[in-house]
């Protein structure tokens, strides 16, 4: 440790996701909606969900181990585990704690982060701080959700939307060019209730009264959220790139949080960026919050998308509302 590195560069992707496909088909028997309006108004045509007998960890800690063998990396060398996740296995321990665990990283500390959809990018502004300070040489930043665990199927507004998944990476030092360019970050908490799960906390502790209402479940004003991430994504993308001295021109690839594709087309838009450059997968997978970033940055690994020399661009949005962008150089 100690060494002055200027930069964190990601050494290494993973991700993994359950087994179980569900489709839009698969809503119409339970909600009044159809496949026509899901993938019309949100691009989403189906979306994973985790086995009963299974939880966050046990998706994160194989895309964690993918990540590690793509770095070339063993538990053992990690310094610190950031997970990015709403969906816990438990309050505590983090679920942090228990990856550490299932990869031997037995010279870790590690936590979780809360910043729902953004938490990816809040994670990788930790690692590269960790990273530049001294702190840690080796960072695993994972995003990891099950969505499906706390989501209402009897509200056709939300149920659709949401699915399980993991995203992993392993972050390093290394000097520029490479790594991490700039990073944002913000928050607006007084827009705190258009996503919320109102119950299980200590504000509405879970009761017979939370679990009849169905307040253990994500409950979100759609439109209003809708018009926020939109704008507030763009603009994160705009501000990294007009700091830098760029434009959406000089972007080689963008990985948005996979939330609607019609926000996703609008941030292209604003950013000056044609759709052949930003990374889709929304119809696999549905919005899985924090894993959304890191699962799509594995696909365009898996791809053979990510090219050394590269600029991409991440932008999240979420409860919070938290939201966040990142400019590297692969
Ligand atoms: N099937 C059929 N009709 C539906 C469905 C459905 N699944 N869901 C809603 N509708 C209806 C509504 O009831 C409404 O009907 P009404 O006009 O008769 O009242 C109509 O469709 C239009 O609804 P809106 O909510 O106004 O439609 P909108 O264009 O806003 O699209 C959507 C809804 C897809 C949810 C959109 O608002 C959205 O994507 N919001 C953003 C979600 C997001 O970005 N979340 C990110 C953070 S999530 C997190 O942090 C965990």
């Amino acid at each position: 440790m100690g060494n002055n590195w200027k930069r964190a560069y990601i050494a290494g992707v993973g991700m993994c996701v359950p087994e179980q496909v569900v489709t839009n088909d698969d809503f119409t028997k339970i909600v009044d909606t159809s496949d026509e309006w899901i993938t019309q108004m949100t691009g989403i045509k189906e979306r994973r969900r985790i086995a009963d007998d299974k939880a966050t960890s046990d998706l994160a800690s194989p895309a964690a181990k993918t990540a590690l063998e793509r770095a070339g990396v063993e538990g053992k060398d990690v310094d610190a585990i950031i997970v990015a996740t709403a969906t816990p296995d438990t309050y505590f321990p983090s679920t942090g704690c228990l990856i550490q665990s299932a990869i031997g990283a037995t010279e870790a500390f590690a936590y979780d982060v809360a910043a729902a959809c953004a938490g990816f990018i809040f994670g990788l502004a930790q690692a590269q701080s960790y990273i530049v300070s001294g702190m840690a040489e080796t960072v695993l930043v994972v995003g990891a959700e099950c969505l499906t665990r706390v989501t209402n199927y009897t509200d056709r507004n939300t149920c659709v939307l949401f699915g399980d998944g993991a995203g992993a990476v392993v972050l390093k030092g290394c000097d520029s060019p490479r790594g991490i360019v700039d990073l944002f970050l913000r928050c607006d908490g007084t827009l705190s209730d258009y996503i919320i799960e109102q119950a299980g906390g200590s504000r509405m502790p879970a009761s017979h009264e939370t679990v009849d209402r169905n307040l253990h479940t994500i409950q979100m004003k759609g439109r209003k959220v809708y018009v926020n991430a939109s704008k507030a994504m763009a603009d994160a993308v705009v501000l990294l790139l007009e700091r830098q001295g760029l434009t959406g021109d000089d972007l080689d690839l963008l990985f948005p949080h996979q939330a609607n594709i019609r926000i996703i087309q609008s941030v292209a838009e604003k950013a000056n960026m044609s759709m052949d450059k930003v990374f889709v997968n929304i119809h696999k997978y549905g919005n899985t919050s924090a894993a959304s970033v890191p699962i799509a940055l594995a696909e365009a690994y898996e791809q053979g998308l990510l090219k050394e020399g590269m600029l991409i661009g991440m932008v999240a949005f979420g409860s919070g509302f938290t939201w966040g962008s990142a400019l590297i150089r692969w």
